[in-house]
């Protein structure tokens, strides 16, 4: 076709985009946001060099140094464009109430009218890539397509390793097929003449999501969930909306494969609030005690899930690669992922080394003693020293800052990593990060206990959304930034899916609360936790394997010091008591914050949650 646009540019699409449909949005939105030109990524290897040479020689990339970090680059951003901004982020359905009181809502005819301004002309003297992306294996059943059209480089080579990218989509979209449209602009439209900044974006910012029509429309940030369409926008909030009319699941867990000593394996998905451990249980390496144990990679941070035929829960990792927290994984907490990062890797927002390698927060804790680097660049550009930290507490790294790595380059990979038929389901796991009240590990009693466990579930923030930090919030199902619809008819689907599953006579997986960030009087982390969480694993496989270990309590089953194997770690029970006991003052506190959650949710909450609530509430008073 190679038709020219109104604005007489040409569209270039290659002969193998055949979709009318592609071809005809790609030129309407050309026509709006009114690129210098429009470029087709192909997904090669060569085009990924040529992208990100292009970013050095624009200054947004810093290559480093070969012999140390083969084939990667550091991005600094804006220091005002750093993390997911989700008071910035909507849910523009048609109706209020399927938003939810959780979400941002605007009517989808005033968001468009709201975006339309701003949209016009804001890829000027930019160039549009077009990228087209697989979520899940190319061509499989599971498998969802989404184009991204993006005025950032940067989006178009963090998208190739975070997705499967390429041309090959263009095969399985054929002529008629669908796709997910998601249209990114930095917001920073060039002026004839003006010359560009290293991390263009706009104060103004719009992550905006229509669920009826499946579109993502996202302006003015460059960073993350922000700005890499498949992950957040459609992997969880579009693909919510998605399972609920079609009977699935899109959570924000990580999958991991366990192996025992004897070869059996179990598969776990965990859902933990954004930088509250996801990446680093996912690739879990089991400690001393745990000879012949072997934990195995299929993601670190969404699965989608879909019930089968025979009553079992089967999950994939919809993503290709990872977009995780730099500081505090060296290689004694994660060696896994350290050794994922030797090369190949984007790293955004860390501080730069002298001899052209990054560092971050935590990198020395590998081993006691070791020393801090005597200078580095910090993530602003600006000159860092340990003195420097000391007198003004500035940080090297961003505290959210973030490497993005291809899952192959993960030593830990699970082999059925890219099945489309994903892995079974044995057991769940829900964890906040809070420094005081909720134990170590819970096991429900039941699926709709573990519903409501997941659903009540609080967290402390994190760097990972703008805003303040360390505030204790209800985060259900770790969902909280990421449902694309109406909360309490998420924790319906929950319920009704169990009911199913129930039916037909399968065994439901178990469903665990955990809890590694409990904190001592001195403000410490009393739990070791990284590897050290094996041994909570190890006894939630007991329990699935039907050992009658732990003992019951007000909340469900948790295990006694004896249940827990030791072996090799030094950890007496009086921390443990400190990490799993039960202050029923706390408690009384807490079940208010669940009755103040409940009715902020009152609209379609399952009644079983309430009644739940009232047995706890009861238990607790006696
Ligand atoms: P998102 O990518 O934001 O969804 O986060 P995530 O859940 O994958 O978080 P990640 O595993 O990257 O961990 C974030 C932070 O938590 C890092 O600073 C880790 O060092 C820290 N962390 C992870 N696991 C543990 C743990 O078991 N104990 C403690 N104390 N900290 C942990
Ligand atoms: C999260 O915040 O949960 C992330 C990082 O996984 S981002 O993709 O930026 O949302
Ligand atoms: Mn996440």
């Amino acid at each position: 076709m190679n038709a020219p646009t109104m604005q007489g540019l040409t569209l270039n699409e290659p002969k193998y985009v055949k979709n009318a449909k592609l071809i005809a949005w790609v030129a309407e939105m050309a026509a709006l946001t009114q690129p210098k030109d429009i470029y087709w990524c192909d997904g090669s290897e060569e085009e990924y060099a040529r992208l990100c040479q292009q970013l050095v020689d624009a200054g947004t990339f810093q290559k480093l140094n070969p012999a140390k970090r083969p084939n990667s680059f550091l991005a600094q951003s804006d220091p005002s464009d750093v993390a997911r901004v989700e008071d910035r982020t909507y849910i523009c359905s048609e109706k209020k109430e399927d938003a939810g009181p959780t979400n941002n809502w605007m009517a989808p005819a005033e968001m468009r009218a709201t975006l339309a301004p701003l949209f016009k002309g804001s890829m000027k003297g930019r160039t549009m890539y077009v990228v087209p992306f697989s979520m899940g294996p190319l061509g499989s059943p599971i498998a969802h397509i989404g184009i991204e059209l993006s005025d950032s480089p940067y989006v178009a080579v963090n998208m190739r390793t975070m997705t499967r990218m390429g041309a090959a989509v263009y095969d399985v979209l054929g002529v008629d097929g669908d796709f997910v449209p998601c249209v990114h602009t930095v917001g920073a439209p060039l002026e004839a003449g003006q010359a560009d900044v290293k991390w263009p974006c706009n104060k103004t910012k719009y992550i905006v999501h229509y669920p009826e029509t499946r579109e993502i429309w996202s302006y003015g940030s460059g960073y993350g969930g922000n700005a890499l369409l498949g992950k957040k926008c459609f992997a969880l909030r579009i693909a919510s909306t998605m399972g609920r009319d079609q009977g699935w699941l899109a959570e924000h867990m990580l999958i991991l494969g366990v192996t025992n000593p004897q070869g059996k394996k179990y598969h776990v998905a965990a859902a933990f609030p954004s930088a509250c451990g996801k990446t680093n249980f996912s690739m879990l390496v089991p400690p001393t005690g745990f000879e012949g144990w072997k934990v195995t990679t299929i993601g670190d941070d969404i699965a989608w899930i879909k019930p089968q035929a025979d009553g079992s829960l089967r999950a994939i990792n919809p993503e290709a690669g990872y977009f995780g927290v730099a500081p505090g994984t060296n290689y004694k907490t994660n060696p896994n992922c350290m050794r994922s990062l030797d090369k190949n890797v984007i790293f955004t927002n860390v501080a730069l080394t002298d001899d052209g390698d990054v560092w971050w927060e935590g990198m020395e804790d590998d081993v006691a003693g070791k020393a801090l680097p005597a200078h580095l660049i910090d993530w602003q550009g600006k000159d860092w020293t340990p003195q420097i930290a000391k007198e003004t507490g500035a940080k090297a790294a961003h505290p959210n800052a973030r490497f993005t790595v291809a899952a192959i380059n993960n030593p830990a990979l699970d082999e059925a990593w890219d099945d489309p038929k994903g892995v079974k389901i044995d057991a769940f796991i829900f964890g906040g990060r809070r420094s005081t009240t909720v134990p170590l590990v819970t096991e429900a009693r039941n699926w709709t206990e573990g519903v409501y466990m997941a659903a009540t579930m609080g967290s402390e923030t994190t760097a990972a959304a703008a805003g303040q930090q360390g505030v204790v919030r209800r985060d259900p199902f770790a969902m909280l930034p990421f449902m694309g619809y109406n909360m309490a008819d998420y924790f319906q689907h929950w319920l009704k899916l169990g009911q199913k599953l129930e039916a037909s006579g399968a065994t439901l997986p178990k469903i665990y609360t955990t809890n590694w960030f409990r904190k001592g009087a001195d403000g410490k982390f009393v739990w070791p936790g990284y590897g050290e969480n094996m041994r909570v694993l190890k006894w939630m496989i007991d329990r699935i394997e039907g050992a009658n270990t732990g003992s019951e309590h007000i909340f469900g089953v948790s295990p006694a010091y004896a249940d827990i194997n030791w072996t090799g770690l030094d950890f007496t029970p009086a921390q443990f008591d400190t990490v799993t006991s039960i202050d029923r003052a706390a408690w009384l506190k807490e079940l208010d914050l669940h009755t103040e959650l409940f009715q902020q949710l009152a609209y379609h909450l399952p009644a079983e949650l309430v009644q739940t609530k009232e047995k706890l509430a009861a238990g607790l008073a006696a």
